[in-house]
């Protein structure tokens, strides 16, 4: 175990895929010296968008959120290091992209509340990060390996 093993879920939603941003998001959190451990591109059946947005089952804007998340494939990824669960929410911006500052994601991709282009583990809420890798990786989906750049990202390499 290091400092740097937090793992946190993240998703590029229907809309990002449609868009082309895969690759861009994807290089974002490489670049930021996080360690990517599983990754999927796959469709969202109304079972799962359920249990994923269980939270909001009781608003107004549920319906919506489900038919929108489960209208087409979504590239779900687990991603690992240093504090990653707040560094990521902290890359993808606010909620409302009209909300987000630019240079984060929603801030520089986004325009629209309902489609606002990723989805990250919400920091403040206590083992959402775990509980988000559980409902869409199985353990043996998680990849592990060393990553050599790691030993220049952190000044404390002790993988
Ligand atoms: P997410 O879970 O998708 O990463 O987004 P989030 O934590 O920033 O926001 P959350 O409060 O969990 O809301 C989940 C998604 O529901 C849609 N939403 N619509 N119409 C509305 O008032 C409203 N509020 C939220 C957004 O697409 C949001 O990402
Ligand atoms: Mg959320």
């Amino acid at each position: 175990m290091s400092h740097h093993d937090e793992r946190t879920f993240v998703m590029v939603k229907p809309d990002g895929v449609q868009r082309g941003l895969i690759g861009e998001i994807v290089s974002r959190f490489e670049d930021r010296g996080l360690k990517l451990v599983g990754g999927k591109f796959m469709r969202i059946d109304e079972a799962l968008a359920h249990e994923h947005y269980g939270e909001h089952e009781d608003k107004p804007f549920f319906d919506g959120l489900v038919d929108f998340i489960t209208s087409g494939p979504v590239f779900a990824m687990v991603w690992e290091g240093a504090d990653a669960t707040r560094q990521v929410r902290a890359m993808v911006g606010e909620t409302d992209p009209a909300e987000s500052a630019p240079g984060t994601i929603r801030g520089d991709f986004g325009l629209d509340l309902g489609h606002n282009v990723i989805h990250a583990s919400d920091h403040e809420d206590e083992g959402a990060n775990e509980r988000e890798i559980d409902l869409f990786f199985d353990d043996e989906e998680l990849v592990d390996y060393g990553l050599d750049t790691a030993a220049w990202v952190y000044e404390e390499e002790d993988h």
